[in-house]
């Protein structure tokens, strides 16, 4: 009998969906707390994609325990294959019979997450903000959706959803409520939230949290979750602009598809700054700084509402279409709301991210190309700044080949052509191609671009004139600062007056690139006279330490450790553990081993790997 009959284009799956569509879950699931675990059962719909010759459905898997599989309600024979690190052991279904091409089949599964579980982290009360109840969350991008429940995760296939969850505690996931149903009483003093998701969404953007979560309104279509304690520093940090980057948005794009656009704010061991969950954005706290500064992430994730959630790219090798596609409308929205020069401002650090990420990786290596090859490996380790800021620095190279004007007319139509689809950069290219097919101006430049380069050359791109209105104050002062033992300059706090926290991360950042270290006494000065050590900005905080670790400054070795215990965003975390092992390798392993248990399980394996493991990752 016939398997697989052609390979799918999604490398880091072990499913065989080019044989079986997932259209619709079923997801139930009760809430755990005390046993850290979530127990229930999927109900895949499968749409057969053969006429009656695939006999076998595989889908992906990862330390779950599996109770029973029925098909149309009828029990079935399934085995788990053998483990194949990074995928896990696939879930293998017997079919009695082939299933005619399109007719769809029920494949329930009854399912425990368990305690190797890679997507949830599940914390005690004394791990929460208000310290009074037990909080979980998940995070399934890239591959972790498997490890909740046996699925095809892959982005190439999308599916709508609905979850029946119980707990003793509110949930939130990725789907609108059934408001009807919300918080309907069920056993043991638990209730039952339900939400359905109509638009179909790939596995990846499944989110499940649950906590002593309350919500208060930051928009006409947004509310703002979190812990009751925290409610009101988080809606006036979001209250301001989230409703004015969804209208910038909708203008560049088109309306906004999803119904309400909320964001979680989680407890600090998020380990990202946002994730996009459809309905709910979940964000770290250490986005709220007080000073509406780090909201950039939010623009973001919002952005991801379009690029990513409903055109998303067909697998991880072609991540730049959702991450690179992100940041380009991210800072398209923040020209709205701040002006054209703030979008320029944003991509001098952009730009910064990705050198770093080039001199991480090494300029020859496979992860600093746009287009990556990502057999046999893991996304997670392929993760840097590179698709987000190589994607940009592409699009923008576009944008600025045809013109702004006739760029602008092509973002609409590329997002309405794939909407609901995924695809991959050859798509983009033939899409971009065929749209600018009449122009013969537009055409001639775009056919002469050097499209192998960008898709496949490793290391930087060619770096763009940006607009450095916003950069050059603070230029000069790392400038002054370079020459401070042989000049007049005298570090005063007047000297960063009006500057604000994102110039002053770029201060740092220059202070960083400065061939020779400054001297440790200078960075104790200068993180005195300017109040950094002490910033509510965690931006800023965190590159004032790595400037102090870098001059060899001993006393910014405490802090540092203490912001290890107190944020577990992998954006911070796994750079200052590299920083401080390089200043003092046994505190940076006592630190680690002290934390490791707050950090979320994906942040604890990327810094056990930076600290003990592999060195090319
Ligand atoms: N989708 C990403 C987060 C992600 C990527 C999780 C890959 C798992 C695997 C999210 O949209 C993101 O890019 N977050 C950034 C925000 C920033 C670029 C504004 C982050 O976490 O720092
Ligand atoms: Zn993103």
């Amino acid at each position: 009998m016939a398997t697989s009959i052609r390979s799918p284009r999604d490398p880091n799956t072990l499913s065989n969906y080019n044989d079986w569509i997932c259209t619709h879950i079923t997801a139930r699931f009760d809430i755990l707390f005390d046993q850290k675990k979530l127990v229930g059962s999927v109900i895949h719909k499968l749409k057969s994609a053969t006429d009656g010759d695939s006999r076998e459905i595989i889908l992906d898997s990862n330390h779950v325990a599996i109770g029973g599989v029925t098909i149309d309600g009828k029990p079935s024979n399934w085995e788990l294959l053998p483990p194949l690190e990074p995928y896990g052991s696939a879930l293998k279904i017997q079919l009695e019979q082939g299933v005619k091409l399109n007719e769809t089949i029920d494949v329930e599964i009854s399912v425990q997450t368990t305690e190797k579980c890679t997507a949830l982290q599940w914390l005690t009360p004394a791990q929460t903000s208000n310290k009074k109840h037990p909080y979980m969350f998940s995070q399934c991008q890239a591959i972790h959706a498997r490890s909740i429940f046996p699925c095809q995760d892959t982005p190439d296939i999308k599916s709508t959803i609905d979850f029946n969850i119980s707990s003793s505690l509110p949930v939130i996931a990725s789907g609108l409520p059934v408001r009807d149903a919300l918080g309907v009483q069920s056993a043991e003093g638990k209730s039952l939230y339900q939400f359905h998701q109509r638009v179909p969404i790939p596995s990846y953007l499944f989110a499940l949290a649950s906590g002593d979560i309350s919500e208060a309104a930051i928009g006409p279509r947004s509310v703002v979750a979190t812990s009751p304690d925290k409610l009101q520093e988080c809606q006036w940090e979001l209250e301001a602009d989230t409703e004015k980057f969804i209208g910038a948005i909708e203008k560049i794009v088109y309306p906004y598809a999803w119904g309400e656009y909320n964001v979680l704010i989680l407890p600090p061991s998020f380990p990202y700054g946002g994730m996009e969950n459809p309905i709910f954005t979940f964000a770290t706290p250490s986005i709220i700084s007080k000073d509406r500064e780090n909201i950039d992430v939010i623009a973001h994730e919002l952005a991801h509402s379009w690029s990513g959630n409903l055109v998303t790219n067909a697998s991880w090798e072609h991540f730049w279409l959702n991450e690179g596609w992100t940041t380009y409308l991210e800072r398209r929205i923040l020209a709205a709301v701040h002006g054209e020069a703030y979008r320029h401002f944003s991509a001098i650090i952009g730009w910064k991210a990705l050198t770093d990420s080039v001199e991480h990786f090494g300029h020859d290596h496979e992860f600093t190309k746009l287009i990556t090859d990502l057999k046999g490996k893991d996304p997670d380790d392929a993760f840097s700044s590179i698709p987000y800021e190589k994607g940009f620095n592409f699009l923008f190279h576009l944008e600025t080949l045809v013109g702004k004007q006739k760029f602008d007319q092509f973002i609409p139509h590329y997002f309405t052509v794939f909407k609901g689809k995924s695809l991959d950069s050859y798509e983009f290219k033939s899409t971009l191609l065929d749209f600018f097919r009449s122009d013969a101006e537009a055409s001639e430049l775009l056919d002469s671009l050097d499209w192998d380069t960008w898709f496949y050359a490793p290391g930087l791109p060619p770096k763009p004139q940006f607009d450095t209105s916003l950069v050059d104050v603070v230029y000069e002062l790392s400038h002054k600062w370079k020459s401070l033992s042989d000049t007049s300059f005298k570090p005063q706090p007047s000297d960063i007056e009006g500057l604000s926290a994102n110039q002053i991360v770029v201060f740092l950042e220059q202070i960083l690139l400065l061939e020779r270290p400054l001297a440790p006494e200078s960075s104790k000065l200068m993180g005195e006279i300017y109040g950094l050590a002490k910033s509510e900005n965690i931006e800023v905080a965190n590159l004032y330490f790595q400037v102090g670790l870098k001059a060899g400054d001993e006393s910014v070795v405490g802090p540092t450790t203490e912001l290890l215990g107190r944020i577990g965003r992998m954006k911070f975390v796994r750079p200052l553990f590299r920083s401080l092992q390089k200043v003092n390798r046994p505190v940076a392993v006592e630190t680690f081993e002290k934390y490791k248990d707050f950090y979320h399980p994906i942040c604890r394996a990327m810094v056990e790997k930076d600290l003990f493991g592999k060195k090319d990752i």
